[in-house]
């Protein structure tokens, strides 16, 4: 069992994909679509020795995309002995040409360079092609490809400009796509990835949540023994899938801490606290901590210092707390799949893309706790699904994700208790707006903005000057990059008419239609 609380993989699931990261924006992607399948699958650093990957056992490997040119000196490469363990190996995009160039090919630019749509005809539609009609649609992206290959492999497809758009190794399991068949636009992409899961690899499709699940919770409980364990609760799916399993795992030995910083959502913290009763019997700690957090703030209007001022006293909150209960041992935390190889945490190294999140609302390492994270090994959508099979309900499991520092970074300029009601009560219209018009689940965050603007508005005879509020709607994969929702005028009319009758303080509603980047999903 590693120290996160996790078993190693292998323990719940004895059969994986690895994804060797040479810097793809889909490397994700890749090992989520392997999941999809059925098949664990990990993302690793791509400078591991053929030895190191062979010791994983994988049933195959993938070569993933990457920004590089492969005839460059620095780019990054792969040790070549791992096209010889007899190991299935399937390149994409750079990790095609990485393969074609290391096996005797030749790369080079493109005469054009292929963005977007392509047709891809078939000309050998056997193993990992089999199943597919002889022409379909494929998403390509690319400024180099293979121009030449050598008499060892087999050229199975085309596009107009592409002469190997798919190839095979003739005597090694290797396999090279210069399309991406983990991207939706490449529409049979799944038919491709479960040949050579199913077909190539011989994988049985043994990765389950439910066998996750229970082979998570007995080694939670082999784990923890006796001991106490303390879980921060958000409000979010992160923190309450966590506690689910826990609880399930030791019951009544688990203590969860909701720290109230007086900048949640209106009616959050009763949902929240009916949530957990009907689901947990284990010990609630609430924490009331709203004028400590509105006090702080008092004159505040600098958003990083904002942030900074509630994640301080958000962790005082929370270990003043935890010194309450008595024999703690261990501090459960929600983290993600995609946190880990972000942050570089992964035993393995580094993904390629580092991202930097300023994670306000979450918790230092060195609280004094052993980390319990069972959620290490998991991508969002399966801790949606997990909390479903742990049994929380829908309205819990898909709600929209809320940051750490709360309203405070959707009012701006001061944060005071007047203002926030504003909020609340505008925020409270959108978003049940948005529910009653049942697109909910079709937009990814949905919330209004307070604004440190006052406009003329006129009412009933009267000149007035107020507030103005912004709506924002976003839909996204990953938070990382999104777009704004076209949500229908008639809805966007209702919740303007709403807001600006139903809260005192507001004439003016603006929709913002700003994607990310440049702007960000959050104002501030
Ligand atoms: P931005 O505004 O950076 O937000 O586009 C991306 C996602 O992250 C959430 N967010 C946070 N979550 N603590 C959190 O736990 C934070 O400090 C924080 N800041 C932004 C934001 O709501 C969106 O989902």
């Amino acid at each position: 069992m590693n120290q996160h609380g996790n078993g190693d993989p292998a323990h719940y699931s004895d059969e994986r994909i690895l994804v060797l990261d040479f810097g793809s924006q889909y490397a994700q992607l890749i090992a989520r679509r392997v999941r999809e399948q059925n098949v664990y699958c990990e993302i690793i650093r791509h400078d591991l020795s053929a030895k190191q990957i062979a010791d994983k056992k994988p049933a195959g490997i993938i070569l993933s995309g990457g920004p590089s040119s492969v005839y460059v000196d620095g780019a990054p490469r792969c040790d070549e002995g791992l096209f010889q363990l007899g190991i299935p190996v399937l390149g994409i995009c750079y990790g095609m040409q990485l393969a074609c160039h290391a096996l005797g090919g030749r790369v080079g630019h493109c005469h054009s360079r292929e963005f977007g749509r392509a047709t891809l005809k078939i000309s050998d539609g056997h193993s990992l092609l089999a199943g597919l009609p002889p022409e379909m649609d494929v998403w390509m992206s690319h400024g180099d490809q293979v121009n030449e290959v050598s008499t060892d492999f087999t050229p199975l497809a085309a596009t107009q400009s592409c002469p190997f758009a798919a190839v095979q190794h003739k005597s090694l399991p290797v396999f090279g796509l210069q399309f991406h068949p983990e991207v939706t636009h490449t529409p049979l992409g799944p038919t491709i990835l479960h040949n050579f899961l199913y077909a190539v690899c011989k994988c049985q499709g043994r990765w389950h949540l439910a066998d996750f699940a229970q082979a998570t919770i007995e080694q939670l409980r082999q784990r923890i023994g006796e001991s106490r364990v303390i879980c921060g609760l958000s409000g979010g799916v992160d923190s309450a899938v966590t506690a689910a399993l826990l609880y399930k795992a030791i019951g009544s030995q688990l203590s969860c801490i909701l720290v109230d910083n007086g900048l949640l959502r209106k009616d959050e913290q009763a949902a929240v606290l009916a949530e957990f009763t009907n689901h947990f019997k284990a010990d609630l700690h609430v924490v009331n901590a709203e004028s400590r957090f509105l006090n702080a703030l008092t004159g505040v209007t600098e958003p990083q210092q904002k942030r900074k001022l509630i994640g301080f006293h958000f962790i005082e909150c929370f270990k003043e707390e935890a010194a309450k209960i008595a024999d703690a041992r261990y501090l459960a935390q929600g983290t993600l799949y995609p946190d880990v190889i972000e942050s570089g945490a992964a035993p393995d190294g580094p993904a390629a893309t580092i991202k930097l999140h300023h994670n306000v609302g979450g918790l230092p390492e060195q609280l004094g706790f052993e980390l319990v994270e069972p959620l290490r090994d998991l991508f969002k959508d399966e801790v949606r699904k997990l909390g479903l099979e742990l049994g929380l309900p829908e309205q819990l499991v898909w709600r929209h994700p809320f940051p750490g520092p709360g309203l405070a970074v959707r009012c701006l300029g001061e944060v005071t208790a007047d203002r926030l009601e504003v909020l609340r009560e505008a925020d409270h219209i959108v978003v049940s707006e948005i529910k009653a018009a049942g697109l909910y689940r079709q937009t990814s965050q949905v919330f209004a903005v307070l604004l440190p603007v006052q406009s003329v508005g006129v009412m009933g005879d009267a000149r007035t000057y107020e507030n103005a509020v912004a709506i924002r709607s976003v839909n996204t994969d990953d938070f990382m990059t999104a777009d704004w929702s076209r949500l229908p005028y008639d809805l966007l009319a209702r919740i303007s008419t709403r807001i600006i009758n139903e809260v005192r303080g507001v004439n003016r509603v603006c929709y913002d239609i700003s994607s990310k980047p440049p702007a960000t999903i959050e104002w501030e």
